[in-house]
């Protein structure tokens, strides 16, 4: 599905990142594997390799200048091109507002949000010195979409790459970019931090088999999340752009963008009052929060 292709995946030492840069890898693209952890990515080139595929891998912090620079240039020097960024590289912080230090703050939006918007601009520019095509892939998630508890900065990181992604979309259209982002969901190293997952994260390392029920809403492997990433890359995607796409376990959805489920006019302007008045009717008030029932 892929062969000719350059790729370049984030945060491909482990968890996702590494699942894609596989299956990438399997589908016949050249991959640049990134990870802050130069030992986790050069195991991924390795694995790759072994198994005949072309891979080289990049040691670097996304978020820090330079780094998506590197990325790309690693593409160009070893496989003359770049087709596919797929952004995933990431951390959590978790903790509630009130608690949360800036340096936290600062290191969850800068390696998700500054570093998604720094290896989106690194890809950009070497899409369109090519003459066009490309696809971007960034890595939102459900917290993004919907809030979670203790995960202010990364939800708002997420909801941003979100942001970032439908104007990319319209800004890399006339170049033929599918600028897309995977809202995805996996039994990782990082979701072995959050308390609803960490047992199923266990079971899953002791090798035992995932509950159907757990797949059914959305939780798998890493591998699970791949085939979204390979399809995206790909030439079957063309047309795709500025799309939210969930996936894990048996589950693939489409996010919706957020619109304004009630809308009312009051001639004139509103007062405070009229306010008052018309919100104590009935409303579609919006839920918050990830539905965390993985029981
Ligand atoms: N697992 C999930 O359910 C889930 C849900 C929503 C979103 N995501 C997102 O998917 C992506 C991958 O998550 P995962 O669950 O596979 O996590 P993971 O912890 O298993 O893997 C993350 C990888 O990123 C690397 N990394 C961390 N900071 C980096 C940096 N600055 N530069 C380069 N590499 C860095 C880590 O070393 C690690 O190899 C993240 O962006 C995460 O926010 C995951």
């Amino acid at each position: 599905m892929l062969v000719g292709k350059v790729a370049v995946v984030t945060g491909a030492g482990l968890g996702i990142g590494r699942a894609s840069a596989m299956a990438l890898a399997q589908a016949g693209a050249s991959v640049v594997v990134n990870d802050i952890d130069g030992a986790a990515a050069q195991s991924v080139v390795d694995a790759i390799t072994a198994k005949g595929g072309k891979a080289v891998a990049v040691a670097a912090a996304i978020g820090t200048d330079g780094s998506a620079e590197a990325c790309v240039q690693a593409a160009v020097d070893s496989f003359g091109r770049l087709d596919i960024l797929f952004a995933c590289a990431g951390v959590l912080r978790d903790s509630v507002l009130w608690k949360t230090e800036d340096a936290a703050f600062d290191l969850v939006i800068g390696t998700h949000l500054r570093g998604s918007f720094q290896c989106g601009r690194a890809a950009a520019r070497q899409f369109k010195a090519q003459g066009g095509g490309g696809s971007l892939i960034l890595t939102a998630s459900p917290a993004g979409q919907q809030g979670n508890f203790g995960q202010g900065a990364y939800a708002a990181a997420k909801a941003g790459i979100v942001g970032m992604m439908r104007s990319w979309a319209l800004e890399l259209a006339r170049d033929g970019v599918g600028v897309n982002a995977i809202v995805p969901t996996a039994l990782t190293r990082m979701t072995a931090t959050i308390p609803a997952l960490a047992p199923h994260v266990a079971a899953l390392e002791r090798g035992e088999p995932l509950p159907q029920s757990l797949r059914e809403k959305g939780i798998g492997t890493p591998e699970d999340v791949a085939p979204l990433v390979v399809f995206l890359a790909s030439d079957a995607a063309k047309g795709i752009t500025g799309q939210a796409l969930g996936i894990g376990g048996d589950r693939l959805s489409l996010w919706t963008h957020p619109s304004e489920p009630e809308i009312r006019h009051a001639p004139g302007g509103w007062t405070a009052e009229g306010i008052a008045k018309t919100l104590s009717q009935a409303m579609p008030w919006q839920v918050v929060g990830v539905p965390m029932d993985f029981g």
